[in-house]
């Protein structure tokens, strides 16, 4: 059990219409190099890690799964671009009853399968100066 302490930056998010084209660019251009691709059904979306050559924090591509996705509400209204911010913590629950106490408006008062068999959730942008952020706890275990 942690005390849901921030640790590092894990990645920043970016919402794209096309996932695969994306990678190439960022491959070739930026010379990112894709660590994890994974389908979050929950969240309705594809997702694909990339991390610069000697690690660090990676960028976190979104294509939505439907139209139903929050990606493609997203999409619709704001255009390609950075989405989110997520830090890793080391006790999520802990994390989410600091913020509940300080009154801090949540997305997810509960945390919910991420990708990389982690666990997130996500504080109200409105709450943050417009940032959307994610929390996220990775599975010890794996
Ligand atoms: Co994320």
């Amino acid at each position: 059990m942690g005390n849901g302490v921030l640790e590092n930056l894990y990645h920043v998010a970016i919402a794209v219409r096309n996932i695969d084209e994306v990678e190439k660019l960022y491959e070739t251009a930026l010379g990112l190099r894709v660590e994890h691709r994974e389908v979050v059904e929950d969240q309705g979306v594809r997702t694909s890690m990339l991390v610069p050559e000697k690690g660090g924090t990676a960028l976190e591509l979104l294509e939505p799964l439907s139209g139903e996705s929050p990606i493609s509400k997203f999409l619709d209204k704001r255009g390609e671009g950075i989405h989110h911010i997520c830090f890793l913590v080391d006790d999520i629950e802990a994390a989410l009853d600091r913020l509940k106490r300080d009154g801090v408006k949540l997305i997810d008062e509960t945390p919910r399968p991420g990708s990389y068999h982690s666990r997130v959730a996500f504080i109200h942008p409105k709450a943050m100066n417009g940032v959307l952020i994610e929390l996220a706890e990775l599975d010890k275990d794996v």
